[in-house]
């Protein structure tokens, strides 16, 4: 039986999850059809349907759905519920949907896995504070970083979102971008405004960065960002983007939906030609 996924978004035709699922499925030994989907916020609902009653055992949501197809599932899953976000449905054979996250465990499974950066007792900073941010701060929070601060253009919103994440561990400090250039250097600096999107400078104050700063753009590109360009020329040690986040959100995903989690180092070698600057 050939197992039928999807990612559906809009924009989709660049998606590489096509790519990466179809090697997963070569390792783990499945047979996995994996499309994309294009849909508009007025028929996304119905397409998620459609998928599942023609035979689809789940779908990847992606960019502008992730919210919306909140409303679209009959379960969702503590990892989803706290993002307000969902971007893994698993469609069971009794036609029960049920709604995953799995940026945030992505994120984490590259920063330790991969990149051997465990937020836990470091300095981390999240710049930007809209879904791409919220989709990933509680898997971050729960690693028990020494300090956390969410910084943004506009205050009130990095102030929601640590009024939501704060806990018993980990208090985290709202700020505004400016007031960036009084605090102490980071660890870690996550990128998750949507300036690498659209190519907008991202304005932010000297001083960041420590000698052994990782920074991290959530953008997956193929030449860097202007975030990745300013962080170079700024002192932090190592710089990447988000690919591995792409792969290893990818690999949980791969994990719901058919039980075995593909063993991503074995997976990146053969993604290689995607790598390629453009
Ligand atoms: P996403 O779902 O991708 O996070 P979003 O909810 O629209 O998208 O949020 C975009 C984030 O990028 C916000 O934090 C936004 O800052 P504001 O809340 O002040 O709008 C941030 N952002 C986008 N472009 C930016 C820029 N050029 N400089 C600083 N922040 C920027």
């Amino acid at each position: 039986m050939i197992n039928r996924y999807t990612v559906i978004g809009n924009p989709i035709a660049h998606s590489v999850s096509p790519d990466i699922h179809h090697i997963f499925g070569d390792l783990a030994q499945r047979r996995i059809l994996y499309t994309r989907t294009e849909a508009t916020t007025e028929n996304f609902a119905s397409v998620v349907q459609a998928w599942k009653d023609n035979g689809g055992l789940g779908c990847n949501v992606t960019m502008p759905f992730k919210s919306l197809a909140m409303e679209c599932v009959d379960r969702i899953k503590p990892c989803a519920r706290r993002a307000q976000a969902l971007n893994t449905i698993l469609m069971h054979k009794d036609g029960s949907l049920v709604g995953y996250n799995t940026d945030g465990s992505g994120l984490l499974a590259d920063l330790r896995g991969t990149l051997r950066v465990d937020p836990k007792g470091l300095r981390v900073l999240m710049v930007g504070a809209g879904g791409a941010s919220r989709g990933v701060m509680g898997p971050l929070v729960d690693r028990k970083p020494a300090a956390f601060v969410i910084a943004n253009r506009t205050l009130s919103k990095a102030t929601d979102l640590a009024e939501q994440f704060s806990n018993e561990h980990c208090t985290v400090q709202a700020l505004t971008i400016e007031n960036l250039a009084n605090t102490e250097p980071f660890d870690l600096v996550i990128n998750a405004t949507s300036s690498g999107l659209t190519g907008a400078q991202l304005e932010l104050p000297d001083g960041l960065f420590s000698n052994n700063s990782l920074a991290y753009d959530m953008v997956y590109s193929n030449t860097d960002t202007p975030f990745m360009s300013w962080a170079r020329s700024h002192g932090a040690s190592k710089v990447v983007d988000g690919f591995g986040m792409l792969v290893e959100q990818a690999a949980d995903a791969f994990l719901i939906w058919q039980g075995v989690r593909p063993k991503t180092r074995l997976v990146y070698p053969r993604l290689a030609h995607l790598r390629k600057p453009v």
